[in-house]
């Protein structure tokens, strides 16, 4: 019945016809030897760039952050290496204007090219022989799609403006003209000037109070691919949660975020145990307003999450362990093009499941394990139907926006294959081999071949290989018959407890639901039955309340069988919400419930209300979903 895959992709697949660039394929030997180069030659099909003929290594970014008319003025100046014989470099640009262009000092030619949906446009500069330094002055356009600029009415406060960025997967070219593929790394550092009494962060070395000047610098030493640079302004605080870990807020929820986040320095401790030192000095969380539309982004050093994990319980904090765990498994390690996106979201699924068991308990991470399971037979079942393609973990996102392949595949159908290998050969043997992986591969990209590659040369035999059917797991479509399964005593009381409330109409008893965590309830919720009446459902809002929830989570589980069954009382309740928070991970299942149950009336109602303040990235899947 739901046809959302766990982010909420774009469900219409065909639109996107943009044709490829014209780039050619640049498969380089992997085997040079030399020192250890850190852009892989990979072709990316979402990057005009051509790193063979020349590839950036450094970024000095220099920019104001103008409020007033929503835009950025910048001088991006680029430390290049280029062999000799070259004559050109590119990089990717989207609804940028470039004002001037200078190689080492002298002004030099340069070309838009044409206009791709997604991709934008390629900026071509003429290199002179030993070509050094790029410096390129531009502005941010009106529809820079990694923007959002926050009126003060959007925000916690009420009072200030807020603008942040999200550049995954590829919208970091839309803020910076970069080379925009993940394969491509550099190092950063920046000035940027904001207006006085704001704050301003990056995914780099952050300062942890406002100054008088408005103006910050920035040191990221570390070299990271295009998708994790990133920057917050707004009148933000801090506190400190550990030595090295601490939380950024607006003033009215800073409190509230650093109780939830108190076991922040327990994680980064139990995800060293288990793979290996954390490389990127301070881990630091900022909770952004409402409209983030992601729960979390892994930003090296500064985690971006969205405030709905604020339940008050710290029962939503396995979405920190996830983006924590992203800092070895893909912003250490990294997929090499967005078709190997599995590298990135399985292994840090996995990753995320085995610092919850460390914190929490493995009764409490088997819960977590068996609601990855039942969305991911949900999600590839309705994709096998409508783009069976996609149910692959190696993705084929070429021509199309890399978003569509955002899926319960790469995350969850990812978090089995690992799982299932960890199976085979047991705990220890596949914690050595992960913390190997990650220790060889720091600060390298990593294609599915290449994993697999490795994967056989240091962990499985032929005959282990060919058992578990490992090339069936990447290379063919739908969930292979040994996906693990996972036995969950809790929830098996859980369904208990509903068959009963079904059946006989017995409410679960008070001194059973008492000892329920969240996803305890989540799981209740998930499985009730599509033939739930109007009644039965006012019963159970009666009792327990669902309605009134301040867990996000279970609030957009309620409005699934509430909205599909027809339960008026929820219709304030779920405007309210949609108006409220933008992160589509609860818009687009939402909406879907609204239309597929007969009110696209008020699917269209809410929805013109609420688009202004939702992120480019929430309204372009949400178009697609509504069609206005
Ligand atoms: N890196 C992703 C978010 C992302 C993926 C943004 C692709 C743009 C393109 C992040 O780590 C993530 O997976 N976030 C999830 C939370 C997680 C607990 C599954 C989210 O936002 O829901
Ligand atoms: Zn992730």
């Amino acid at each position: 019945m739901k046809k959302t895959y766990l982010l909420a992709l774009p469900l219409i697949i065909g639109l996107l016809t943009s044709c490829q660039n014209g780039k050619q394929s640049s498969n380089k030997s992997p085997e040079k030897s030399g020192p250890k180069d850190t852009t892989a030659m990979v072709n990316d099909p979402h990057s005009y760039a051509q790193p063979e003929k020349a590839v950036v290594s450094h970024l000095n970014w220099d920019a104001r952050v103008l409020f007033d008319s929503a835009t950025i003025v910048a001088t991006a100046t680029w430390d290049i290496k280029a062999p000799e014989k070259t004559d050109q470099i590119v990089f990717d640009t989207y609804d940028l204007s470039i004002q001037e262009v200078k190689v080492d000092g002298q002004r030099a030619d340069f070309t838009l090219g044409a206009f791709q949906e997604d991709q934008g446009r390629p900026l071509t500069v003429s290199l002179p022989a030993n070509a050094q330094k790029v410096r390129i002055d531009y502005r941010t356009g009106d529809s820079a799609r990694a923007l959002q600029w926050l009126s003060p009415e959007q925000t916690a406060s009420g009072s200030a403006r807020f603008l942040f960025t999200q550049s995954q997967a590829i919208l970091a070219r839309s803020w910076v003209p970069c080379q925009d593929s993940p394969g491509i790394r550099f190092t950063y550092e920046a000035d940027v000037q904001v207006p006085e009494g704001m704050l301003a962060l990056m995914s780099a070395q952050n300062p942890q109070e406002k100054n008088e000047t408005g103006q910050y610098h920035f040191e990221m030493p570390q070299p990271i691919p295009s998708y994790l640079m990133a920057l917050a302004v707004g009148d933000i605080r801090f506190k400190a949660i550990s030595e090295r870990t601490g939380v950024y807020a607006e003033q009215p929820l800073l409190d509230k975020a650093a109780y939830e986040f108190a076991d922040l320095e327990k994680m980064v401790q139990a995800a060293e145990e288990l793979y290996g030192p954390y490389a990127w000095g301070r881990y630091d969380i900022i909770v952004l307003p409402p409209s983030f539309p992601f729960g979390g982004m892994e930003n090296p050093r500064l985690t971006f999450a969205t405030p709905t994990i604020l339940a008050g319980d710290r029962s939503l904090v396995s979405l920190v362990a996830h983006e924590l765990a992203h800092s070895w498994s893909g912003n250490l390690v990294t997929n090499a093009t967005w078709n190997d996106f599995w590298l990135n979201e399985g292994f840090t699924v996995y990753f995320e499941h085995r610092i919850m068991e460390e914190v929490y308990g493995r009764d409490y991470s088997e819960m977590l394990a068996s609601l990855t399971r039942s969305e991911l037979k949900e999600d590839a079942a309705a994709m096998l139907e409508e783009r069976p393609e996609d149910t692959k973990l190696k993705l084929d996102l070429a021509g199309r926006n890399p978003d569509e392949g955002v899926t319960s595949i790469p995350y969850n159908k990812g978090y089995f294959f690992l799982r299932l290998i960890e199976e085979e050969v047991g705990r220890s043997r596949f914690d050595t081999f992960l913390r190997n992986y990650f220790d060889k591969h720091q600060f390298e990209v990593m294609t599915t071949e290449a994993f697999l590659s490795y994967l056989q040369e240091n962990l499985l035999s032929a005959e282990q290989y060919e058992r578990l059917q490992i090339d069936t797991w990447i290379y063919k479509k739908g969930l292979p018959e040994n996906l693990p399964k996972v036995p969950s005593q809790r929830f098996a009381k859980v369904a208990q407890a509903l068959e009963e409330f079904m059946k006989a109409g017995t409410l679960p008893a008070q001194k059973q639901t008492a000892a329920w965590t969240t996803h305890e309830w989540l799981h209740f919720l998930h499985k009730l039955p599509d033939s739930v009446t109007v009644n039965e459902l006012q019963r159970l809002d009666e009792a327990y309340h669902f309605s009134q929830s301040g867990n996000s989570e279970i609030l957009a589980a309620w409005f699934q069988p509430t909205i599909r069954a027809g339960y008026e009382p929820i219709y304030s309740r779920v405007d309210s919400f949609l108006v409220q928070v933008g992160r589509r991970k609860f818009l687009t299942p939402t909406y879907a419930a609204l239309q597929e149950s007969g009110r696209a009336d008020l699917a269209q109602a809410i929805y013109q209300k609420a688009r202004p303040g939702y992120h480019a990235v929430s309204r372009e899947t949400l178009d697609e979903l509504l069609d206005p």
